[in-house]
């Protein structure tokens, strides 16, 4: 909060996450990152589980990601590149909650794994000069998560739940009331003795983070002010985000090295951040002092990752379409056990990417390879494939449409 010294108040509890108070090279201090808790080590645990597949690509955060992205990650609106109409967004409110002294309104930011959701989350505490607490759903299953976790909290705040549609029922209750008038209900005793207090708490801002959208409850989505999704980059953004972290880690990077990783960064930027590492072994490696086009593309290919960014799960997941099941519709279940990965994992983390980019249709009777895809793969389709897709072509516009949330009263949808 305003004219705060944030972060220099040791924290109760498991303060593992907290950044210190670092100087320059010329000894001046330089602004304090937020104080940090990690409620639970749970949360990176689980990451690991849902991600059993863990290849190049994938978008889920591997430890070594955690490590490094540390070091590139934004701290700053001003730094983060892309995501330009929910930015414009988050900045005007973040100004207008500063100017009025008051905690910004509850954030919930849905979208594929890897676009930006916890870089965001400490952003807004960087912004708000907050502290900002770390957790996830899963980790708070019982009342006394929930408890120990608000009584944590100070003014102005930032709890951030990574994976919120997966809080149990319970947790979800208790939230309600923290997160709408600030006071949590205690229970305390039990049969005729139960007795409940209810205990104010300051002010704090909930920024919630999804992957499915779709399995909050209503309840719980109609309580964040501002409902976020997080796109795709575009390769310009992906370009800028390798350029800045290629300096970072200080390595020479020609443009055309820089372009050939957005381009098949899948659109994510944990994706493009790793394949920057990547490159830079590669490179040393080969002994080049500056990575130039060549050679990011060599290594691109010592990957396995194609020129738009496919890596051998995706291209084995549309061929199975293709080759299995006469291009689809396939059922989701049936898609998922063929290639003997969870249904979530293939919905949540290989999919989004694969749709966006025009690869594969989610229809109602199933997924279906698209005339793209097959001419990718260098595949010839029958008149039988080609009519399925163009009768399938009027589906998906109504299917795209209705994956689009509508906004509830009072939200601002961005
Ligand atoms: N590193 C990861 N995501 C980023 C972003 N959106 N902007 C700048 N650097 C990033």
């Amino acid at each position: 909060m305003p004219g705060k010294e944030r972060g220099e108040r040791a924290l109760p509890g498991k303060g593992t996450g907290s950044k210190p108070r670092t100087k320059n090279a010329g000894g001046a201090p330089v602004p304090a990152a937020p104080r940090e808790t990690k409620t639970s080590i749970e949360e990176v645990k689980v990451n690991e589980n849902l991600n059993r597949r863990s290849t190049l690509l994938s978008c889920q955060e591997s430890s070594a990601d955690l490590k490094s992205e540390q070091a590139v990650r934004p701290d700053r609106l001003g730094e983060y590149i892309g995501q330009t109409r929910l930015k414009s967004m988050l900045s005007m409110s973040i100004n207008a909650a500063k100017s009025r002294g008051e905690a910004l309104d509850h954030v919930l930011f849905y979208g594929p794994p890897g676009l930006g959701k916890t870089t965001l989350a400490r952003v807004i505490a960087n912004e708000m000069q907050a502290r900002i607490h770390l957790t996830s759903g899963p980790s708070l299953e019982r009342p006394r998560d929930i408890i120990g976790l608000v009584h944590q909290l100070e003014e102005g705040d930032v709890l951030f739940i990574d994976e919120i549609h997966r809080l149990s029922r319970i947790a979800e209750e208790l939230l309600y009331p923290a997160i709408e008038d600030f006071v949590i209900d205690l229970t305390t005793g039990k049969g005729h003795a139960t007795r409940t207090m209810r205990l104010p708490l300051p002010k704090f801002t909930l920024v919630g983070a999804t992957t499915k959208a779709g399995m909050l409850s209503n309840a719980l989505r109609d309580r964040f002010g501002f409902v976020c999704r997080l796109d795709f980059y575009t390769i310009e953004e992906l370009s800028g985000i390798v350029a800045r972290t290629a300096a970072i880690l200080n390595v020479a990077m020609e443009a055309e090295a820089v372009e050939a990783i957005a381009r098949r960064a899948r659109g994510t930027p944990r994706i493009a951040n790793r394949l920057v590492r990547l490159v830079r072994d590669f490179g040393h490696y080969q002994g080049a002092e500056i990575i130039d086009g060549a050679t990011a593309s060599a290594a691109l290919d010592s990957y396995q990752v194609d020129a738009l960014g496919l890596d051998v799960t995706d291209r084995r997941l549309i061929e199975i379409i293709i080759d299995n099941y006469d291009g689809g519709p396939v059922g989701l279940e049936t898609l998922a056990a063929t290639i003997g990965e969870d249904s979530d994992t293939l919905e949540d983390v290989w999919e989004p990417f694969l749709i966006q980019r025009g690869f594969i249709q989610r229809t109602p009777r199933g997924r279906m390879a698209t005339a793209f895809a097959y001419q990718h793969l260098g595949r010839a389709m029958s008149a039988t494939v080609s009519s399925k897709i163009l009768l399938n072509s009027e589906v998906k516009q109504l299917d795209l449409f209705a994956e689009k949330l509508p906004p509830q009263s009072g939200q601002a949808e961005v």
